[in-house]
């Protein structure tokens, strides 16, 4: 990359960040601009590559803020670290593209933007999965080839989902709001598969359920999974919500598809390597009532050979975030972890929701702490006094 690639804002701050690409938003360039940094932002929409980054860190940075689309490997931490850099946010929730290990065994801070997209990723994964079962984009493809020629009895006939049965796979932030999103819009039954009980879900569903019972109708049910095959068997919905790890990695794979109903639905919104891919193509091809819903890539922003050709598959470009608001709180989270970090401030507790993160996105003066560090522990970074982790954020 040439150096026109970058802009710089507030070329007189003392402490150089580098941002690797352009965020929405302006409130992210005020926090950093208040915290007397230098920014150097990238005007490349390409993924940068490791050398990239470690040529843009040079030999004095003081902190970065990436893209769950690069890589930051050990080496190239290593390198942030050397330079000189106190911090590495993540313009993201998830940070599997993120050595968290190394960084910690560096003494690195790795931030990260929790909470304020927990909503529009569960809407998004909400839209494919009707997307998918009322077979949205077939449709839009009939309109556009001017195919339509007048309302039919039985054409592009799709799957009611109205008191079936839901199965969400990794029930924290986002699958739960996933899940009473379905569950009370389309009072569906609930089956979760998580290594840990979310009780507040749990409860929330069993007072959803007396709620429906006090108005004459019929309760929802809810109930944790011991196994991931009696939920697959069990689902005429199942949605993908967990953390890609070396565990999770092809958590579905042709026998878990195997196992699940010939008509069912899958919606992955959060990673694309816990699915195997190629499988799924196979799978679908093979079983044109069975459906898919994907916004996520085994291999972004490659697909698998075949997907792109299968009607029962909706495609959608890693869209879970994307809405203006939520695209510009993550800007402002991920500098405010950036600037917190900076001036020596404490951590926020760990976000479990929007309202946590909240006072950091109005237009008053945000928190003195930086949002999210999911490191903070392993390093011994102080929290905010009055803030001290609950026994769940310990867990
Ligand atoms: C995240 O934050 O991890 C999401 O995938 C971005 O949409």
């Amino acid at each position: 990359m040439t150096a026109r690639e970058w802009i710089i804002v507030n070329p007189g701050g003392s402490r150089r960040v580098v941002v690797t690409k352009e965020l929405p938003g302006a409130r992210w360039q005020q926090l950093l601009t208040a915290a007397d940094c230098r920014v150097e932002v990238s005007q490349s929409t390409e993924i940068l590559s490791e050398a990239e980054l470690r040529a843009a860190f040079g030999d004095h940075c003081d902190a970065a803020i990436g893209q769950l689309t690069e890589s930051w490997s050990a080496e190239t931490l290593g390198a942030l670290r050397a330079a000189g850099a106190a911090i590495y946010s993540q313009y993201a929730v998830g940070y599997d593209n993120v050595d968290v290990a190394a960084a910690t065994r560096l003494g690195l801070p790795v931030g990260n933007t929790p909470g304020v997209l927990t909503e529009a990723t569960a809407q998004l994964a909400v839209a494919l999965t009707f997307a998918a079962a009322r077979r949205i984009a077939e449709g839009d493809r009939v309109m556009r080839a001017g195919a339509y020629h007048g309302w039919l009895p039985s054409m592009l006939l799709g799957a009611l989902i109205y008191r079936a049965t839901l199965g969400i796979v990794g029930a924290g932030r986002v699958g739960a709001a996933y899940a009473r999103m379905m569950v009370e819009g389309h009072k569906m039954d609930l089956v979760y598969y998580d290594v840990r009980a979310n009780e507040e879900l749990e409860a929330y569903i069993a007072d959803y359920a007396a709620f429906l019972v006090a108005h004459g109708e019929r309760p929802v049910t809810c109930r944790r999974a011991g196994a991931l095959p009696e939920l697959l068997g069990a689902c005429d919905v199942v949605s993908i919500h967990a953390a890609l790890t070396e565990e999770t990695q092809h958590l579905i794979g042709a026998p878990e598809l195997a196992a699940m109903k010939e008509d069912a639905v899958i919606v992955n919104a959060s990673r694309g390597a816990l699915v195997d891919e190629a499988a799924l193509a196979r799978h679908c091809r093979a079983h044109p009532r069975f459906r898919a819903g994907l916004d996520v890539y085994e291999n972004e922003p490659a697909m698998a050979p075949g997907l792109a050709e299968l009607d029962n598959v909706v495609l959608a470009p890693h869209l879970g975030s994307a809405t203006t608001w939520t695209r510009e709180g993550m800007a402002t989270l991920a500098a405010a972890n950036v600037a917190a970090i900076l001036r020596g401030w404490p951590v926020w507790r760990a976000a479990r929701g929007l309202e946590d993160v909240l006072p950091f996105l109005g237009d008053e003066e945000p928190p003195r702490a930086a949002p999210s560090i999911v490191n903070a522990d392993e390093l011994g970074l102080p929290r905010l006094a009055a803030q001290a982790p609950t026994k769940e954020d310990q867990q």
